[in-house]
């Protein structure tokens, strides 16, 4: 089987995308330092699959520990990088954290993927690169714009490296940007673990509505947008996964025209914050708390992708529905719920 490291496997999109890896054939392993996650979720990837996943908690911006991991896995395929600090509004008062953790973690997976001559390499990249379009929906080929965070500066940057050094070696890459992110596995076995308060805009619903948080703030309602909140192109964590494993199946196959290439992965259409809010109240049958508020800066008014690019060359389909992301991100927390209560019950015996 391919032997395929995943960095950032402890996250979020990255043990969706294990958990696809394995459903296709492959073989993940993780390096994750757990700064930012925890090997909760490699538990849940195995209740799934049946897969225990080796994850090294390496801190990738050292370059000697990063390159100790592949000297141990020589039989590395292809490499899908996820690994980076994602909070916007935190890489703002603190760019140089965001600087040297993502480019020197990227920078460091590229040096050893050269040394051991992997040759496809998928990089984690974001909608956030173009900034606030003049027209939607965007397509790989709008202009980017100068990033609103450091944040998006990383991820603007990591695009420029991934394709230099693909242009100058023998790497060949795909970069996917994603738009919005959201729900979690049908089992309810993984999901999203925002650290402290959530910043995005889905799990501050659920955990209102679960009641960890008091009520959830409108950033804004008077945008000239439809309904006057934002729009923006929320998209399932699966589809989001699937689409790694296809786009390591087109470098694999040689499908590939360029050596280095661009995907956006969105729906294709346009949920405004209230609309989002009231598919979550609909699909949960729960009145949501929430009120308006001002403007969050450096919220652009809307964003939503041109998806044809990833249909037709990486026969990418997504497939859930507004509803199946709000249900599923709703029966996560539901599931983190309960087991709080399973953990904090004196009966509960660790097995
Ligand atoms: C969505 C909308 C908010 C919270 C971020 C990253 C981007 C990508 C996706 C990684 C906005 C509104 C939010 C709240 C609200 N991540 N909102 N109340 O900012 O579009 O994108 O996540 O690739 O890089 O920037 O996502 O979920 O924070 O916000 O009204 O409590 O919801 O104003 O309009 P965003 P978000």
């Amino acid at each position: 089987m391919n032997k395929i490291l995943v960095t950032g496997g402890c996250g979020y999109i990255g043990a969706h995308t294990i958990v696809d890896l394995i459903q296709n054939g492959f073989d993940p392993i993780s390096i994750d330092n757990n700064s930012r996650s925890t090997p909760a979720l490699l538990a849940g990837i195995k209740d799934i699959t049946g897969v225990t996943i080796k994850n090294y908690k390496v801190d990738l911006s050292n370059f000697d520990e990063a390159y100790a991991v592949f000297q141990e896995n020589t039989d590395i395929k292809g490499i899908i990088h996820f690994a980076a600090y994602k909070a916007v509004g935190e890489s703002v008062e603190k760019p140089l954290m965001y600087f040297e953790n993502n480019l020197f973690s990227l920078i460091n997976v590229l040096k050893c993927a050269n040394e051991f001559n992997i040759p496809h390499f998928i990089f984690s990249s974001s909608c956030t690169v173009y900034g606030s379009p003049d027209k939607i929906p965007v397509t790989e080929d709008t202009p980017t714009q100068p990033a609103e965070s450091s944040y998006g500066a990383t991820k603007q940057m990591g695009e420029e490296i991934v394709r230099d050094v693909t242009k100058a070696g023998e790497l060949q890459s795909v970069l996917l940007r994603y738009f919005n992110p959201v729900g979690a596995h049908a089992s309810a076995l993984i999901g999203e673990l925002p650290l402290g308060k959530p910043q995005n805009l889905i799990p501050a619903i659920t955990q209102t509505a679960i009641g960890k948080l008091k009520e959830v703030t409108v950033y804004g309602n008077d945008y000239p947008t439809r309904d006057g909140s934002c729009i923006r192109d929320y998209v399932h964590v699966c589809d989001i996964a699937h689409a790694h494993t296809l786009a390591l199946q087109y470098l694999i196959e040689k499908k590939n025209k360029e050596k280095s290439e661009i995907y956006n992965l969105g729906t294709g259409n346009g949920v405004s914050v209230l609309e989002a809010i009231h598919a979550f109240e609909k699909v949960s049958n729960h009145k949501l708390n929430y009120k308006i508020g001002a403007r969050r800066p450096g919220d652009i008014m809307a964003i939503y992708a041109n998806n044809s690019l990833a249909k037709d060359k990486l026969g990418w389909i997504p497939k859930y529905s507004l509803d199946e992301m709000m249900d599923t991100a709703w029966k996560w927390e539901l599931k983190l719920k309960q087991d709080e209560a399973l953990h904090n019950n004196p009966n509960f015996q660790m097995n």
